[in-house]
């Protein structure tokens, strides 16, 4: 990760993907939160975008800022790829749209707004519908381990919506 990234990035570290016994049902549910329509991959090439397009509109602090954060969401998208494995499932970047009825992640996911406050409020609503999701996940998940990993998860994701909301203030 680049130097000045560190500003944006939570020190405490991920705890470690454990062995899981086979669980259909939790790898199912994994993927989108992995590469369904709000899940990580979209927040990846989301903020990517975001990063590239909000210096045009005089804006590279939120350039920055999204650059930084395409990063943590990168390893996001690791860490819960390895716990779809860990469950059994193909971490391929697809998702469950019903039980039975899958879709592929399609750059369709992606806003492509051009107005760096639009960009921030946007991005601070698809944080709070991640943490949402990460929590009911957590709460169906029975180890520890991987409740742990989801809760720290969600701290990232809560760290992103203070500084969205800090950058939004200071346009
Ligand atoms: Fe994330
Ligand atoms: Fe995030």
């Amino acid at each position: 990760m680049d130097k000045t990234c560190m500003n944006y990035i939570l020190a405490e570290p991920y705890p470690a993907v454990s062995p899981q016994k086979p669980d259909n049902n939790a790898a199912r549910r994994l993927l989108g939160s992995y590469a369904g329509p709000q899940g990580e991959l979209t927040a990846i090439l989301q903020y990517v975008y975001n990063s590239q397009l909000a210096p045009l509109a005089g804006a590279p602090q939120v350039g920055e800022l999204f650059h930084c954060v395409s990063m943590v969401e990168m390893r996001h998208l690791e860490l819960i790829g390895k716990l779809v494995l860990a469950y059994g499932g193909d971490p391929g970047y697809l998702y469950y749209q019903t039980p039975g009825r899958t879709a592929w992640w399609t750059g369709a996911n992606v806003s492509y707004v051009k107005q760096p406050a639009r960009m921030l409020r946007d991005a601070i609503a698809g944080e709070e519908q991640a943490i949402a999701e990460y929590r009911r996940l957590a709460g169906s998940l029975q180890d520890s381990g991987a409740k742990a990993l989801l809760q720290r998860i969600i701290a990232d994701e809560e760290h992103h919506i203070a500084l969205f909301t800090g950058a939004l203030q200071k346009l």
